[in-house]
C-alpha cells in the first residue's frame, strides 16, 4: 500500500490529520479503482460484539471489546452512508459482530432506509435475536436478511458457537419469513471435517422452506480463526457431495465457466490458485460472488462462494467499514482508512470523499498471498463479515 495515498490507521492507532491529495481516477463520480472495478457495495460493521463465539470468528474468551465511544454513532454511520451514496454506493449491508446486539438497530435501519441513493439495504445476522426483531426491522425498511447457519445439529452448533442456541436461530428464520423478508439467504461456512455431514440436510432444510442457501469456503481471516489449508472444504468437494445426493448438479447463470466436474474433485485447498487476472471493463458492474447450481430436476438452486478455490477478486466491488470507522478495501487489507477522525472534527463531505477515493485507489487487484495465511491480525468480528 502506498502510504501517500491516504490516511491509513490501525485499530486504536493514532488519529491523523488532514488527508493527502489524491487525484480522482474516475473523473468525478463513482468509486472506480485502478483495475476498473466499480465499488457499489458497502458493508458496515455496527458492532464488534457478538452473543456467539463461532470458533472461526472469535477466540472462546472473545476479543478485547472496543470502548463504546470508539464506535461510530448512528449520526456518523448515516453521514458515511450518505457520502458513499453520493459516490455511487447502492447497496449497504449491516454486519457485526452480531448487528442485532447493537442497541436500537431498527432506528438506524429506519434512517438508512430514508437515504435516497440506496437501492438495497440488507443485514447479515446469526439469527439468534431475529425472533424478537424481525417485524420491527422489516417495518423500519430493512429489505433483506442473510442468516448464518452452519449446522442443523444441536450439539455441533453448540460446539461451533459455544452456545446452545440452534432453536433460537431456527425461530429467528421463521420470524424473518413471517415478517415477509424475501429472499432470505442462509450462509453456511464449509469447513472440512465439520461440514460434510451437514451439506445435504442444510440444502433440504432450505429447499423445504423456500430459502436460498450458499456455502462459503472457509477463509483465513485474522489470527484466531483456526484456519488451515486442510480445513477448507472446496466447492468441488461440496459439489461432489451434492451430486451423490441429487444426481445432476448444473451451473446456472454463473459469471465464469462452471467447475469442471471430474478434474476438480481431487482439488484441495493447498492447491488453491487465483484465477488469472483478466481485463475488466472500466466501471463494469459486477455480479455477486456466489456461483449458482441447479440440483437434480427439482429446480432447486444453491450457491457456492468459492472464495478460496476460485477467488472473485477481479469482480469485487465491495468496501467495508468497521465499527470504529475504518474503511477497508478488502477483508484481507492490512490497514484501514480512518473516517472517524474526520467525522469527529467536523470535516466536510469532500474530506470523506477524499478518503473513500484514496482507499479505492489503493486497492490491489488481489491481496498478496490469499489463501496462504491471514493478512490481518483483526478477527472477522472486528473487520465486519
Ligand atoms: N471464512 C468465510 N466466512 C466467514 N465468516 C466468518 N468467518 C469466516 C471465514 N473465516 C462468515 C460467517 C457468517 C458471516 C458473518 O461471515 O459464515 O456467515
Ligand atoms: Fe458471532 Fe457471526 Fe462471529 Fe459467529 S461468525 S461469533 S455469530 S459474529
Amino acid at each position: 500500500m502506498n502510504p501517500t495515498l491516504g490516511n491509513p490507521s490501525s485499530i486504536g492507532g493514532p488519529q491523523r490529520s488532514a488527508p493527502n491529495k489524491v487525484a480522482p481516477a474516475d473523473g468525478g463520480d463513482g468509486l472506480i479503482d485502478r483495475w476498473g472495478r466499480r465499488h457499489t457495495d458497502l458493508r458496515i460493521s455496527v458492532t464488534d460484539r457478538c452473543n456467539l463465539r463461532c470458533f472461526y470468528c472469535m477466540p472462546p474468551e472473545g476479543v478485547p471489546l472496543l470502548p463504546r465511544e470508539a464506535i461510530l454513532d448512528f449520526d456518523e454511520i448515516v453521514r458515511v452512508v450518505h457520502v458513499a451514496a453520493r459516490l455511487g454506493v447502492r447497496k449497504v449491508r449491516l454486519t457485526g459482530g452480531e448487528p442485532l446486539v447493537r442497541k436500537n438497530l431498527p432506528a438506524l435501519i429506519g434512517r438508512l432506509a430514508g437515504e435516497a441513493g440506496l437501492a438495497d439495504l440488507a443485514m447479515t445476522t446469526n439469527g439468534t435475536l431475529l425472533a424478537d426483531y424481525a417485524q420491527e426491522l422489516r417495518r423500519a425498511g430493512l429489505q433483506r436478511v442473510n442468516i448464518s447457519l452452519d449446522t442443523l445439529d444441536r450439539r455441533q452448533f453448540q460446539a461451533l458457537t459455544g452456545q446452545d442456541a440452534l432453536d433460537q436461530v431456527l425461530q429467528g428464520i421463521e420470524a424473518a419469513q413471517a415478517a415477509g423478508f424475501w429472499p432470505i439467504k442462509l450462509n453456511a461456512l464449509a469447513i472440512r471435517g465439520f461440514s460434510e455431514s451437514q451439506i445435504v440436510p442444510l440444502v433440504r432444510f432450505a429447499l423445504e422452506r423456500g430459502l436460498e442457501i450458499r456455502f462459503i469456503e472457509f477463509m483465513p481471516i485474522g489470527i484466531v480463526n483456526q484456519w488451515s489449508p486442510e480445513r477448507v472444504l472446496p466447492a468441488a468437494a461440496i459439489l461432489s457431495i451434492l451430486r451423490r445426493e441429487f444426481g445432476s448438479v448444473e451451473p446456472v447463470d454463473s459469471w465464469g465457466p462452471a467447475e469442471s466436474e471430474a478434474g476438480r474433485e481431487e482439488e484441495t485447498a493447498s492447491a488453491v490458485s487465483l484465477v488469472a487476472a483478466t481485463e475488466t471493463r472500466r466501471g463494469a458492474s459486477f455480479q455477486p460472488p456466489a456461483r449458482c447450481y441447479l440440483l437434480g430436476d427439482a429446480g432447486a438452486r444453491i450457491g457456492i462462494i468459492s472464495s478460496m478455490s476460485r477467488p472473485f477478486c477481479r469482480s469485487c466491488g465491495r468496501l467495508r467499514l468497521n465499527a470504529i470507522g475504518e474503511l477497508r478495501y478488502c477483508l484481507f487489507a492490512q490497514r484501514g482508512w480512518d473516517l472517524r477522525t474526520i467525522l469527529r472534527r467536523g470535516g466536510d463531505d469532500e474530506e470523506l470523499i477524499h478518503i473513500f477515493r484514496a482507499a479505492v485507489q489503493a486497492k490491489p487487484l488481489r491481496p498478496n498471498t490469499p489463501g496462504q495465511q491471514p493478512q490481518t491480525h483483526l478477527a472477522m468480528c472486528q473487520i465486519g463479515g
